[in-house]
C-alpha cells in the first residue's frame, strides 16, 4: 500500500486530476511475466495534467514510478509500497511525410503495423517486440538488427523532478544496447520518428519472415519477459546457458524454455522468488563456467 491509499477522498482527487486511482492492483495482472505482488496505480488519462498531477504527489511526499506495457518487468511478491503511473492509451498517431509521431502509450507492434499502411518502413525488425513505444524508448528494444533508437528524431517528455515538459532532439538522447540515457523519473509522452519509405507489401512480407524467426526460436506462447540477461560483448548468453545443459531447469513454477535459453517461462504458476532464484542459479553457473557476470535484461522492481 503506498503511502497515499492512506488519506481519503484520493478517488475524487486524482479524478480531479484527469487520472484513475487503482488501488491494490496485483502487478501479476499488468506484467507479462504474471508475476508480482499488490501496488497502488493511477491511470492518466489527461498527460496535459501530469505537472499538476506530480506536484500533487510531490506535496505528499508520495514516490511513484512508471508502468509501461509490463513486458520487461519482474515486480516481487511483496508487492511495491510506490505509486504507478500507468499512462491511458490517448492521441491517435500523427502522421506528415516521413515522420510519424507516436503517442509513447501505444502499443510497439501497432505502430509498426500504422505505419507500414502508410508505406513508411525501417521498424519491421521490431514487430514481436511486446510492450508499449514508451517502453521500447527506455529499453531502446531492438531485435533482428533494429533498434528503436535509430528511428527516433525527437522526444517530448515529462520531467518528474521538474514538473517540466520539453521536446528534446534525438541528439541530446544516448540510445545503447537495451539503454538509454532517460533518467528513472522522465516520462516519455510521445516520440516522432522518421522512417523509409518502403510498399506496404514489402513490409508486410519482412514482418511475416520476422514473425517466422521469431515463432521458430523463442516461446511467444509463453508467459516471459523475453530475454532475461543482456548479451555480454561478443557473446550470447542463450547459446551459454544452452551449452551448460540448463534448458528445462525448473525452480518452483520457474522454467528455463527449451526453446531459447535466455527466457525464463512462468509454466506452474511461479512467483518472482521463483524466478529471481532461476536467474540466481544461471548468473552462478555462468560465471563459474565462462568467468562473465551477467547483466539483467529484464528490470526488477523491488520495494
Ligand atoms: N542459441 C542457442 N541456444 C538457445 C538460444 C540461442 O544456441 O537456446 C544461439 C542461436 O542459435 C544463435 C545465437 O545463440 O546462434 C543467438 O541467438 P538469437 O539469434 O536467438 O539471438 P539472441 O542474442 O539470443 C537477441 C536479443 C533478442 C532478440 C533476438 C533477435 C538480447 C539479450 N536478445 O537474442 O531480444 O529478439 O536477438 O534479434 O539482446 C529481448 O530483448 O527480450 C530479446 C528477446
Amino acid at each position: 500500500m503506498s503511502l497515499l491509499a492512506r488519506e481519503p477522498g484520493i478517488s475524487e482527487q486524482v479524478a480531479g486530476l484527469g487520472a484513475e486511482w487503482l488501488p491494490e492492483e496485483r502487478l501479476s495482472r499488468h506484467t507479462s511475466l504474471a508475476v508480482g505482488g499488490p501496488a497502488d496505480i493511477i491511470r492518466v488519462h489527461d498527460v496535459h495534467r501530469l505537472a499538476e498531477l506530480g506536484g500533487y504527489l510531490r506535496r505528499r511526499g508520495v514516490p511513484w514510478r512508471i508502468l509501461g506495457g509490463g513486458s520487461n518487468l519482474l515486480v516481487v511478491d511483496e508487492g511495491l509500497p510506490d505509486v504507478l503511473l500507468h499512462l491511458a492509451r490517448g492521441e491517435a498517431m500523427a502522421f506528415a511525410g516521413n515522420h510519424v509521431e507516436v503517442p509513447a502509450a501505444a502499443n510497439l507492434g501497432t505502430a509498426v503495423l500504422e505505419c507500414a499502411k502508410r508505406n513508411l518502413g525501417g521498424m519491421e525488425g521490431l514487430i514481436g517486440v511486446p510492450g508499449t513505444v514508451g517502453g521500447a524508448l527506455r529499453m531502446n528494444a531492438g531485435a533482428y538488427g533494429t533498434e528503436i533508437g535509430d528511428v527516433v528524431r525527437a522526444l517530448t517528455l515529462f520531467h518528474g523532478a521538474t514538473g517540466l515538459t520539453e521536446t528534446v532532439k534525438s541528439e541530446s538522447v544516448r540510445f545503447e544496447y537495451r539503454h538509454s540515457s532517460f533518467s528513472p523519473d522522465d516520462v516519455m509522452l510521445s516520440v516522432t520518428l522518421e522512417l523509409p519509405n518502403s510498399p506496404y507489401a514489402v513490409i508486410l512480407e519482412r514482418i511475416k519472415q520476422y514473425n517466422q524467426k521469431r515463432r521458430a526460436s523463442q516461446p511467444i506462447h509463453e508467459r516471459s519477459a523475453g530475454c532475461i540477461f543482456k548479451n555480454p560483448s561478443g557473446h550470447s548468453t542463450g547459446k551459454m546457458i544452452d551449452e551448460l545443459g540448463l534448458k528445462g531447469t525448473r525452480l518452483g513454477g520457474a522454467v528455463v524454455s527449451e526453446r531459447h535459453a535466455n527466457f525464463i517461462v512462468n509454466r506452474y504458476q511461479a512467483t518472482a522468488t521463483d524466478i529471481l532464484k532461476l536467474m540466481d542459479l544461471i548468473r552462478e553457473r555462468i560465471l563459474k563456467a565462462y568467468g562473465l557476470e551477467l547483466e539483467e535484461e529484464v528490470i526488477v522492481w523491488k520495494g
